[in-house]
């Protein structure tokens, strides 16, 4: 390792153990390669030239700490993203949760809340939402602030009533929101059985027993110990054969979790708690 890498190694380590033992918020097992991009977008868009200078601004001034936040944890999301995902839920989830009286979902990481508006539909549409509470949750304050509005850029609609489709809706999407200038506002009946959070899957732990457990997007950007972590919390607070829903690109392989689960559909990276 070069000098200048490892000082770097060294500063970033520091800068993380700061932002934990000050602030609470604990990225020291995120993947380094990303994390490391990332707060380097921050340093040089604060006209920075060090990680040390940036440790410095950050743990005396909360303001900075907001926007490393921001520029550290990836909050790109969509209404209906991966459609493949929800007609997947649709067919071989809502089947099993037609069988409950009372459905607890769980989206953890769940950004400004557009998957969350998108399950929402989905279960209002299958009859099912009345049923449920979804406890939607995620870190950072700013994007939940966000969430809790239900309110969602009117230029992304179109694009968004295209994945609906995509997903298995079939109504007209613009029934769910109203457009007010820039902006569409979603129906208020959409948040009635939701709960919005704060929670940090780094440290914070299990508040409820799930028969649903949705966390897409979120733990790619963890190391294998985080991961770890995260799957444990899982695993202890869903009921048995409660289900688990990932991203794409995540995965149960090769975790000390995957014998737990049985896949509902691999492809889409749904699994089933059986044991
Ligand atoms: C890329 S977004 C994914 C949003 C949504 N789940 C989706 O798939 O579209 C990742 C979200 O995970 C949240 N996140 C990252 N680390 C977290 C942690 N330790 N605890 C809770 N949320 C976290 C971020 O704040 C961000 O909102």
């Amino acid at each position: 390792m070069s000098e200048s890498h490892e000082l770097e190694t060294i500063e970033i380590q520091l800068l993380l153990e700061g932002m934990f033992r000050y602030y609470g918020f604990d990225f020291r097992n995120y993947a380094l390669a990303s994390l490391k991009r990332r707060i380097w977008n921050t340093i040089r868009s604060e006209r920075l030239t060090t990680v040390s200078a940036l440790q410095e601004k950050v743990l005396h001034n909360p303001a900075y700490l907001d926007r490393l936040l921001l520029d550290i944890s990836v909050n790109v999301t969509a209404m209906f993203r991966d459609p493949s995902f929800y007609i997947s839920f649709r067919n071989k989830v809502v089947p099993l949760l037609r069988t409950y009286p009372f459905i607890r979902i769980w989206h953890a990481g769940c950004s400004t809340g557009e998957e969350v508006y998108s399950m929402a539909i989905l279960l209002q549409e299958e009859g099912l939402y009345d049923r449920c509470r979804i406890y939607a949750t995620d870190m950072n304050e700013l994007v939940l602030k966000t969430a809790k509005t239900g309110i969602f850029p009117l230029k992304q609609m179109q694009e968004y009533t295209q994945l609906y489709h995509q997903a298995g809706g079939n109504k007209a999407f613009s029934e769910y929101y109203t457009a007010a200038y820039e902006n569409a506002i979603f129906r208020s009946s959409l948040k009635d059985n939701i709960v919005f959070a704060h929670h940090n899957l780094a440290t914070d732990n299990s508040f409820n027993e799930f028969n649903v457990i949705l966390c897409r997007n979120v733990m790619i950007y963890f190391n294998s110990h985080l991961q770890e972590r995260v799957h444990k919390l899982f695993y202890e607070s869903l009921g048995m054969f409660g289900v688990l829903g990932l991203g794409h690109q995540e995965s149960l392989t090769f975790t000390p979790y995957e014998k737990y689960y049985e896949p509902i559909e691999s492809s889409e990276k749904i699994y089933r708690r059986v044991k």
